[in-house]
């Protein structure tokens, strides 16, 4: 999709679909009384028979309006203008994206210029509308037969916000653009099942990533690699699968050579049977979703290539597939890990941290500045936060502050949970150094807890993101999510 500013008469502008708001109970936005004169009252007219009240998210679609060149007129309701906060915005410009893309419009343009978002500014505004204009235009198609029609939508032209600057505006379209993309880039990773989406297949994704770009390198440790560096914890997570596990490392190389970077972990379990200590049946199809804590590191480093960030950043993912083979991990087995503390399985379904604690230790020799884990690591914290809200957890106060409003920001948000030392005792065993479950009160708490024993050396927070990775239901696929936090975090960030 191609975006710009254009500052043109909107009576004569010549665009597959114009895109108008209407506020509720009927009343017109400047641009819809501009165009209502235009159209000989198409719009007050339709108001009136009662159809379109100017709801928050009711959209109309009006064909060849007269006396205007556009082909369409698409009117999107606001709802009330005294309560026009970013969540409305963000329902409102979601719904004329979903409605322009449904159409076979090849440009449309949004005449939102005198709309003003009350807690946020018109830079915002425009990055929101291309985002949403990105995330419509995805449709999962990968391994249907028939691909259906191709989405027309080629342009998007917004009018000027009132009082922007032109060129910062066009450049919130690029940002928006970008987070779009990674958060398509994630979706689509989260959806492949399991049998294509192997650990793999997300290795290959990288030096596919790498191969694209300079400014990104990586780095794939085998199996074989990874018992040298001792990851005796990761590695029992794979030993049950025929899948061989892959430690992927990309580096992202925006700002000065010496600079330290920003480290992402995710976890990157392509299918989760549970193991030997096997999940009941129902639902089972969606742990091919347990590597959207990876599909969300792998969106942020596309979003950021194409956003030219001028930081850097590592991003390691730790893949593998948990399965109850005749190799696999037993309850009860002890493991090393890369860091020497040795764990005692007491569940092999709580594999994610076993995981993710060789790739957090072995992310400390980048000397990262600060280091995220997404992991969609607890069903408590589904049964927690269900599916609004990420949980965080960290152990520095700043960089959870800073976390908890980028995503407040970007719309994407996480709530913060208390990393206690109180909880650390459900993880003593009495023949490792650390058991993998810490029973059934405060499992996302404790499963953080795991993870902080091999982050002490470091500014460390960690996203559980089982209940926001993805939808059930009719609209089961991957959010993307948190991408748009995650990007929010870096593009704040200094070199
Ligand atoms: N991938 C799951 C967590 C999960 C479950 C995410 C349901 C989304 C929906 C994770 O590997 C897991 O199985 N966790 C266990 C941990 C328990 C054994 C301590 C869980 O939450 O039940
Ligand atoms: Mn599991
Ligand atoms: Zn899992």
């Amino acid at each position: 999709m191609r975006y710009s500013v254009k500052a043109n008469s909107l009576t004569t502008l010549n665009n597959d679909c114009l895109v108008v708001a209407v506020w509720g109970k009927g009343t017109l936005s400047d641009e819809a009384r501009d165009l209502d004169r235009g159209t000989s009252k198409a719009i007050s007219n339709l108001i009136k028979s009662g159809d379109f009240t100017g709801k928050i998210g009711q959209t109309q679609l009006l064909h060849n309006p007269a006396g205007i060149k556009a082909k369409r007129l698409l009117l999107v309701g606001a709802g009330t203008k005294s309560k026009f906060v970013a969540a409305n915005a963000v329902k409102f410009i979601k719904a004329a994206a979903r409605a322009v893309c449904k159409t076979q419009a090849a440009s449309a343009h949004f005449a939102l210029g005198s709309i003003e978002v009350k807690d946020r500014d018109a830079y915002w505004a425009a990055t929101q509308i291309a985002q949403a204009c990105e995330e419509a235009s995805y449709h999962y198609t990968t391994t249907k037969s028939s691909k259906g029609k191709a989405l027309a939508l080629k342009t998007v032209s917004i009018s000027p916000f009132a009082g922007a600057r032109r060129k910062a505006q066009s450049d919130a379209l690029k940002t928006g653009q970008a987070i779009g993309h990674g958060l398509n880039v994630a979706r689509e990773l989260g959806n492949l099942p399991g049998n294509i989406c192997t650990p793999t297949y997300l290795a290959e994704q990288a030096k596919a990533l790498a191969n694209r770009t300079k400014s990104v390198t990586t780095q794939i440790l085998s199996e074989k690699q990874m018992a040298r560096l001792g990851m005796g914890s990761l590695l029992s997570v794979a030993a049950g699968s025929a899948e061989e596990a892959k430690l992927i490392v990309m580096q992202y190389k925006g700002g000065p050579a010496k600079s330290q970077p920003y480290a992402l972990v995710g976890k990157g379990i392509t299918f989760d049977t549970g193991g030997i200590s096997l999940k009941p049946g129902l639902a089972m199809d969606e742990m091919k979703f347990d590597m959207c804590g990876a599909a969300s590191v792998f969106g942020v480093m596309n979003a950021i290539v194409e956003m030219k960030l001028p930081i850097n950043v590592v991003a390691v993912v730790a893949a593998a597939e948990n399965m109850p083979g005749s190799k696999a991990t037993k309850p009860g087995d002890i493991v090393t890990s890369m860091s020497g503390k040795t764990i005692e399985i007491l569940n092999t379904d709580a594999e994610g941290r076993l995981v993710l604690c060789d790739a957090l230790t072995y992310v400390e020799r980048f000397n990262p500045r600060t280091v995220i884990d997404i992991a969609t690591l607890t069903g408590a914290a589904v049964a927690t936060f269900g599916s609004v809200v990420s949980a965080l957890l960290s152990n520095d106060d700043a960089l959870a502050k800073t976390l908890l409003d980028c995503g407040q920001q970007s719309g994407d948000p996480a709530w913060q949970l208390p990393l206690w030392d109180d909880y650390q005792r459900q993880l003593n065993s009495n023949f490792a150094d650390i058991a993998n479950i810490g029973g059934p009160k405060g499992g996302t708490i404790t499963a953080a807890c795991f993870l902080s024993r091999f982050t002490e050396k470091m500014k460390w927070a960690h996203l559980d993101i089982a209940g926001s990775a993805w939808n059930q239901g009719a609209e089961k696929g991957a959010t993307g999510r948190p991408v748009p936090l995650l990007l929010e975090y870096l593009r704040r960030q200094k070199a």
